[in-house]
């Protein structure tokens, strides 16, 4: 029988080659007045987003606010500032990831709510009554799927710095167009980060201890495309069949995480992702060979029954495309495609961001309890610190 689960609301999604041309029609039903969020020099530089700009300029009124860099909650309480009681009527995000968790809280905080630390998990009491405004997204990068989610990652990047998200149902956005055209100018080192931080979404919302029927359905989607897509994207960035793939897959995985939880590699990206000026993608892709190896190696030690062994084996028989393999060797062939994938798109270590073995006790010391709690199996201090160990 299906256990009981819940589907959270999605926003309205509009998905294709060319689909950004309709982002003036959609933003006008909400009014003229548009505060547009943006990255800095990946707009600029990019043909496709220019072009975007121009159509908009031509009917409505948009003020642009630039981010760069991961969203802290000065960066969007500055925003807040400046542009509350202007008589915004809607919210454009046309960014990577960090750009459009920006124009989420925005959007969440412009009718005059306070500041996002008095709604951070973790760090606000405060409670959220849901009053966001109409926002729109359009991803730039193929990666954290933070379009199709209702949280707000915001980072505060310092010794003893946070990253904790600003979550309510409300902030789901009204609308997301899904253009691959967009995400044809980015380089090819994000592309591989953003790509292994799907893919370790996919993965991890897969053999999560709270994935369903639905989210397993749209997790497997989204891998069966990455398989082909994230090499070939990698490779070739003007190949916009794999960019269409990655996008598809990067907006699956977000709904899959926002429904099924995550494992130990978002987990450990928590503390990593606020101690260290490291993207991401770069944690969520060094990881997920090694985090993968010692979930397998934990069940097959101490679980031999949990269903997440045979699902890491579908995973393991598609993305090596040999089903004739037994569950034992498709283990095998998941982590030796993960491996070279990591070998070949030239994924750095930890320590290349200045992560040191020593530091190992105060980052499992702030893991993110959300993720590694759906991870398939609880594992021990010895087996999380093995993980760090491996990829320092
Ligand atoms: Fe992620």
């Amino acid at each position: 029988m299906i256990a009981a689960f819940a589907f959270a609301a999605t926003p309205h999604i509009h998905f294709g080659q060319g689909s950004a041309s309709k982002l003036p029609e959609l933003a006008a039903a909400y009014g003229h007045n548009i505060l547009l969020v943006t990255g800095n020099r990946s707009f600029d530089d990019s043909p496709a987003c220019q072009r975007l700009l121009a159509q908009m300029q031509a009917t409505l009124s948009c003020e642009r606010y630039i981010v760069s860099g991961e969203p802290s909650p000065k960066v969007i309480d500055a925003a807040v500032q400046q542009f509350s009681g202007q008589g915004f009527d809607c919210v454009v995000a046309i960014g990577g990831g960090s750009v459009v968790d920006a124009g989420k809280a925005i959007a969440g905080l412009l009718q005059g709510q306070g500041s996002i630390l008095d709604f951070l998990e973790g760090i606000g009491s405060a409670v959220y009554a849901g009053s966001t405004m109409p926002w729109i997204a359009m991803p730039t990068t193929a990666g954290t799927g933070s379009e199709t989610s209702k949280n707000a990652v915001i980072s505060d990047v310092r010794a003893d710095g946070f990253k904790k998200s600003f979550r309510h149902a409300s902030l789901v956005a009204s609308h997301i167009i899904l253009d691959p055209e967009l995400t044809l100018s980015c380089p090819p080192e994000v592309t591989a980060a953003c790509g292994m931080d799907a893919l370790t979404q996919l993965l991890e919302s897969y053999v999560s201890k709270k994935s369903n029927p639905m989210t397993e359905a749209l997790a497997w989607s989204g891998l069966v495309r990455i398989r082909q897509a994230l090499p070939a994207a990698f490779a070739d960035g003007d190949d916009i069949a794999a960019r269409s793939d990655m996008l598809y897959a990067a907006s699956m995985s977000g709904l899959t995480l926002a429904n099924a939880g995550l494992g130990s590699v978002h987990g450990l990206a928590s503390p990593l992702g606020a101690f260290y000026t490291i993207p991401h993608g770069v944690v969520c892709g060094t990881m997920v060979a090694e985090a993968c190896r010692i979930n397998i190696d934990a069940m097959k030690a101490r679980e031999p029954a949990n269903p997440a062994l045979a699902a890491y084996a579908r995973v393991g028989r598609l993305l090596s495309q040999n089903q004739g393999l037994n569950d034992e060797q498709a283990h095998t062939a998941l982590i030796q495609q993960l491996d070279e994938w990591i070998a070949v798109m030239a994924i750095p270590k930890l320590a290349s961001f200045g992560v040191h073995s020593s530091e190992i006790p105060l980052i499992r010391a702030h893991i993110s309890g959300g993720s590694m709690g759906t991870n398939p199996i609880v594992l021990s201090d010895d087996e999380i610190a093995c993980l760090l160990r491996a990829r320092i």
